[in-house]
């Protein structure tokens, strides 16, 4: 399983990038404002995280109509050679998803909740879909269930081009466990999940009394 940030703050993608853990990073609308984004600055800002990683980076587009979303996702494009598209699942997604393939734009399918979205997603041409997880255990419904059969229907076909499957709204270390189980190939994870997927309280008193004892052989 590679592991994607799923953050637009420059700081905690350089932390990361210099664990070398880092294979990518996923930005959304949502992530962008938190870090106070302004529009004038959103190009640069995507510029700026793809000069920190040599993997994927995910700016998303925000058009309704499939002209607009081409149109967004060209532009993207063309900001930096690791830049992905992220467009939501939706008719007009779609669309902009098959004419951004016959292009050699690739693309990364967000807001995907069911099994026949993903399907879709692939038969567009994108190259990553990304089921979300944590939603569904908002509502009280298994995501990880639901990442599942994802994971397993599009292992069913030959798409004729490759896809893979990022795990996102990725809430635990739990859920990235159950998504490397099942074989999904991403998770993208906020900071504070990374960060969490490294501790264990063993590891913390198994260092603790390493430390004490190498007290003991220095002092000795
Ligand atoms: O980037 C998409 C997804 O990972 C968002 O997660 O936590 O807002 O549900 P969350």
């Amino acid at each position: 399983m590679k592991f994607f940030l799923d953050t637009a703050n420059l700081a905690e993608i350089e932390e990361a990038a210099s664990w070398g853990v880092l294979a990518g990073v996923t930005t959304n609308p949502t992530l962008y404002a938190r870090e106070g984004g302004k529009l004038a600055d959103f190009h640069s800002h995507l510029q700026r995280i793809c000069a920190l990683t040599d993997g994927p980076v995910s700016g998303e587009t925000v058009g309704l109509v499939r002209d607009e979303i081409v149109r967004e996702g060209i532009e993207l494009a063309a900001l930096a050679p690791n830049i992905i598209v992220k467009i939501p699942v939706m008719p007009e997604g779609l669309a902009a998803t098959k004419t951004l393939f016959e292009r050699g734009i690739k693309v990364n399918m967000t807001l995907c909740f069911t099994v026949p979205q993903a399907l879709l997603a692939a038969r567009a041409g994108a190259a990553y879909v990304s089921p979300f997880v944590g939603r569904f255990d908002d509502i009280s419904e298994d995501g990880i269930e639901h990442l599942a059969n994802t994971v397993t229907a599009l292992s069913n076909y030959d798409f004729g081009h490759d896809i893979e499957v990022i795990a996102a709204s990725v809430r635990s270390a739990n859920h990235v466990t159950q998504a490397a189980l099942m074989g999904c190939d991403i998770a993208t994870v906020p900071f504070k999940v990374l960060k969490n997927l490294v501790k264990h309280p063993l590891t913390d008193r198994g260092l603790e009394s390493f430390l004490a004892d190498w007290e003991k052989v220095k002092n000795s």
